[in-house]
């Protein structure tokens, strides 16, 4: 695809997703909570650490593969679960599923995906992490004992949403599923035909893992609120557990008394995550909170999402002592833009900064990023 060629980094990716989306769209993809100080503050704390390299070290083989909690990956990165992927390209879950295969990562499916666990298990190879958003514990139990039947070989809690963020941006333009027409959608779509072709031949997307699921009507009007259970907490684990034989993350953690209580609770990882600033504004910074992690963290269990947008972030990442990075918008970019093509380009930018970096770096191995390469801006 020509159009791909002429795309160097993700920013040029966000601005051919922003060209090809209605800006309802674009503009579910993008936002986050009330101010959005997150979603800038996540996209700039990366770039206040800052590097010093290493010289005079062999580069002649240089490997960026690694391992994530015992799973292979090519490069430090895991594709993050997000919902109504369907919206940016038709089967959009299937798409990105497959380009993660294909660039040799995890990819995590959502609770609130458009393809079902069971299309996604039968159309894609590579492997398959399943997110669980605890709606209702019924729903729950049954969407864990599907996940596990297919071979999903990890479960994501995501512990951040027991109540929806206050998304000003959709809110404004009465975003919601289905889609609510006045002049102003009807413009948007016809601005951006090749979308609205799509949208029309496929239909709404629907949420593919619940259509064959019997919703209590309490369930449906969470799931219409898209809040959560708020009565599930930590004593509710042992009932995954229970269910769960294989690694559970939970994902949304920011405190490091919670991380400290994951280890109490058997859980076998922790995602560092404000969930892409959609949720709470103003939280601390993933990348800081990686940062001030205590020692007493066993290693290789901390991946960290939100902001990251250029392979050098993942070097960070990596050298504050992530084992892995999720990647959010920067795939969706990809993805809303070309499908799988383009999901596949967008990751493909990232691995190749990443190695890059490595180089730059004096790295030959994924573990010789190690925290001395770094130093934040403030102490310098
Ligand atoms: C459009 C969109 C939908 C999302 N849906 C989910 C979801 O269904 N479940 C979940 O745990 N996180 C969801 N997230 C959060 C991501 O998993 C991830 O934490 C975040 O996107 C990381 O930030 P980044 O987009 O800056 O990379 C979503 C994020 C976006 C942008």
């Amino acid at each position: 695809m020509s159009r791909l060629n002429k795309i160097y980094n993700i920013k040029g990716m966000r601005r051919a997703a922003r060209a090809r989306l209605p800006k309802v769209v674009f503009d579910y993809l993008e936002g986050g909570a009330e101010d959005e100080y997150d979603l800038i503050e996540n996209n700039i704390s990366y770039d206040r650490w800052k590097f010093k390299p290493r010289r005079l070290i062999d580069l002649t083989v240089v490997d960026p593969s690694t391992e994530v909690l015992g799973s292979a990956a090519s490069f430090p990165c895991v594709v993050a679960p997000t919902g109504l992927n369907s919206l940016f390209w038709p089967n959009g879950d299937i798409a990105l599923a497959r380009a993660a295969a294909r660039v040799g990562i995890p990819f995590v499916l959502s609770t609130a995906s458009n393809d079902s666990l069971e299309t996604v298990a039968a159309q894609t190879d590579g492997e398959r992490w399943f997110q669980l958003y605890v709606i209702e514990k019924t729903l729950a139990r049954s969407l864990i004992k599907r996940a596990k039947s297919l071979n999903y070989s990890k479960l994501i809690i995501t512990t951040d949403v027991v109540f929806n963020g206050k998304r000003e941006r959709d809110l404004k333009n009465g975003f919601g599923l289905p889609m609510r027409y006045n002049l102003k959608t009807i413009l948007d779509g016809i601005t951006h035909p090749a979308w609205t072709m799509d949208y029309l031949k496929n239909g709404t997307p629907k949420l593919g893992n619940l259509a064959n699921e019997e919703l209590s009507p309490e369930a449906r009007a969470a799931l219409l609120r898209r809040s959560m259970d708020a009565g599930f907490t930590w004593n509710d684990l042992a009932m995954i557990r229970e269910l769960w034989p294989g690694q559970i993350i939970l994902k949304g953690i920011l405190h490091q008394d919670d991380i400290d209580k994951c280890q109490q609770y058997g859980i076998d990882g922790v995602v560092l995550s404000n969930h892409g600033g959609r949720q709470l504004d103003t939280t601390i910074s993933p990348v800081k909170a990686l940062a001030k992690i205590s020692s007493q963290t066993p290693e290789g269990r901390i991946l960290v999402d939100g902001g990251i947008r250029r392979g050098r972030d993942i070097a960070k990442a990596k050298a504050l002592g992530a084992s892995s990075v999720l990647i959010g918008r920067a795939a969706l970019y990809g993805l809303a833009t070309a499908g799988e093509e383009g999901a596949y380009k967008a990751l493909t930018i990232l691995k190749e900064e990443f190695e890059g970096c490595m180089k730059q770096l004096g790295c030959s191995t994924v573990n010789e990023l190690t925290r001395d390469l770094v130093e934040h801006a403030s102490q310098q």
